[in-house]
């Protein structure tokens, strides 16, 4: 099959967080079973091109329609880790991708609706016919929507479209203006509630819902958070939309590029091991504690990797570093926040901290040091608020890194509590599950953990080897999604 991904990001050189991750390594998988697959990404002047190879401008004359003119724009083409990337540059004044950051502008509806439209008219203009067209988050939501209702009627009637939601929580939800700029002129049609209205702001245009309505399949990060988002809150107002599409709505849960994330063969880090010689696990957690500067006192270290906002549960991030420190643990954090409240907290507590040897805040993004703590942590704490999917968890797991995490979307698809999962025998556990948001549901599951750690160290590393040998590649999941192609082939 030929497939084309269209987003905002790949991993590792667009990268904010899980997305440019799935967007790399579904590609990879899919490549490795016999399909053809190209990534279409916009230029970021931010983006870290020394993960691109052989970059050169493809196409010099892509003239894409915007507001009844047109913007000139140039194609590069590169690979990335083996993957054909073309990457979108407009020449205009608005300089949608030099902005020194990949989201955050005032107009990153404009932004990405101009993406969109460029990614499609690249396909046409270059002649290329990709049997599926595979779109993620609210960036893309209006590629189904141009696809079927402009590009349809131009050259591309047999093109398909898998759309995949990351987070219900950002839809692009915005003012009517990107209909006349993108060619959807006729805005009383699209203005419609069974197409793009907002359901909340009738004055709105929403993406992601014209996304769901319009793809041929739609699809969430884990099973369970496809229920959720039709039942409840975390939909963010998309459950209704849902149901009424829920025929073609399903949940694929991520998988985890094990070429990257694998602590057999990963080359940041300083001693590679398996679940064999899991005992070479220390070396790395030497080699972390020399780095950041922590005591070298046996005790254990809890680890938190991803970004600061109020999806991952801020609050008990915070009362977590307070908790382990308080059991006798140590704490890691790697974080960066976007909002100036949740950034300036952070600071604060990492001056406050400062002098305190069993505790290390790492404040901003770092790829290569989130590998050290991988490897090198013995725990890692996820107590999302919502978490479509979480892929900290699955790395922890690889590297035999105990998760505890908050039981809530693909966290319950992953991470099967030691003590009181009944569905699995003690064998297959692998981590720490808790529920509720307060303090204390955090507590409990940490001091299970760390009591082991102390109590018990054989069967605490015997968890962490249980957990080490969980599949949680891109096999299973490049499978599905194949079938969701095939499935969006046949029935149109
Ligand atoms: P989300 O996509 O919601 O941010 P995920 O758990 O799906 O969360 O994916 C987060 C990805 O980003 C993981 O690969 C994680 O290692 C990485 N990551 C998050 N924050 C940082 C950071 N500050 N530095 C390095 N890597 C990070
Ligand atoms: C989103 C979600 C996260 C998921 C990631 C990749 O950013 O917040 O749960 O793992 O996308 O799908």
């Amino acid at each position: 099959m030929y497939i084309v991904q269209i987003a905002s990001e790949c991993a590792p050189v667009i990268k904010a967080g899980g997305l440019g991750d799935v967007v790399y390594g579904l590609s990879r998988e899919l490549e490795g079973r016999g399909n053809c697959v190209e990534i279409i990404l916009p230029m970021y002047d931010c983006m870290r091109y020394d993960h691109i190879w052989g970059l050169h401008d493809a196409y010099k004359d892509l003239w894409v329609p915007w507001y009844g003119a047109a913007i000139h724009c140039s194609v590069y083409c590169g690979w990335v880790h083996g993957r054909l990337c073309f990457f979108i540059q407009p020449h205009s004044e608005d300089n949608f991708f030099n902005r020194g950051c990949y989201y955050g502008c005032d107009d990153d509806n404009m932004r990405f609706a101009f993406f969109s439209k460029a990614a499609l008219e690249f396909l046409n203009q270059s002649n290329k016919r990709p049997d599926i067209i595979h779109c993620h988050d609210w960036q893309t939501g209006l590629i189904p929507v141009l696809l079927a209702e402009i590009y349809k009627y131009n050259g591309m009637e047999y093109q398909r479209v898998c759309y995949t939601i990351h987070n219900f929580k950002h839809q692009g939800i915005g003012g009517g203006e990107t209909l006349a700029a993108t060619g959807l002129n006729r805005e009383a049609y699209y203005f419609q509630y069974d197409k793009l209205r907002d359901d909340f702001n009738p004055f709105a245009l929403n993406y992601m819902k014209g996304g769901i309505v319009y793809a041929n399949a739609v699809t969430t990060v884990s099973p369970n958070h496809a229920e959720e988002a039709r039942y409840t809150e975390v939909g963010c107002g998309l459950g209704h939309t849902l149901h009424l599409h829920q025929d073609k709505f399903t949940g694929v849960l991520n998988g985890i590029d094990y070429d990257f994330w694998n602590p057999e063969i990963d080359r940041y880090i300083p001693t590679n091991y398996t679940y064999e010689d899991f005992e070479q696990k220390i070396y790395n957690k030497k080699a972390l504690r020399e780095r950041l500067l922590l005591d070298a006192a046996d005790k254990p270290i809890v680890a938190y990797i991803g970004r600061l906002d109020n999806q991952k549960g801020v609050h008990l991030v915070h009362h977590a570093i307070y908790h382990a420190l308080s059991k006798g643990a140590q704490f890691v954090l790697l974080g960066s926040a976007t909002e100036a409240a949740i950034n300036t907290h952070f600071h604060h507590e990492k001056e406050f901290l400062n002098n305190n040897p069993d505790v290390h805040l790492e404040l901003g993004f770092n790829e290569e040091l989130s590998h050290l703590i991988y490897a090198g942590a013995d725990m890692i704490v996820v107590p999302s608020n919502y978490e479509p999917c979480g892929l900290t968890q699955m790395i922890g797991l690889k590297y035999g890194t105990v998760p505890i995490v908050r039981g809530v979307g693909g966290l319950v698809n992953t991470v099967f509590d030691r003590d009181y999962d009944q569905n699995l025998p003690p064998e297959k556990r692998n981590g720490y599950v808790f529920y509720d948001t307060d303090n204390y549901a955090l507590e409990s599951a940490m001091n299970r953990a760390i009591d082991l750690w102390y109590e018990s160290p054989d069967e605490f590393q015997q968890l962490a080897i249980q957990g080490m040998k969980y599949d949680y590649s891109w096999n299973i999941p490049g499978a599905e999604y194949l079938k969701i192609y095939e499935w969006i082939r046949h029935r149109g």
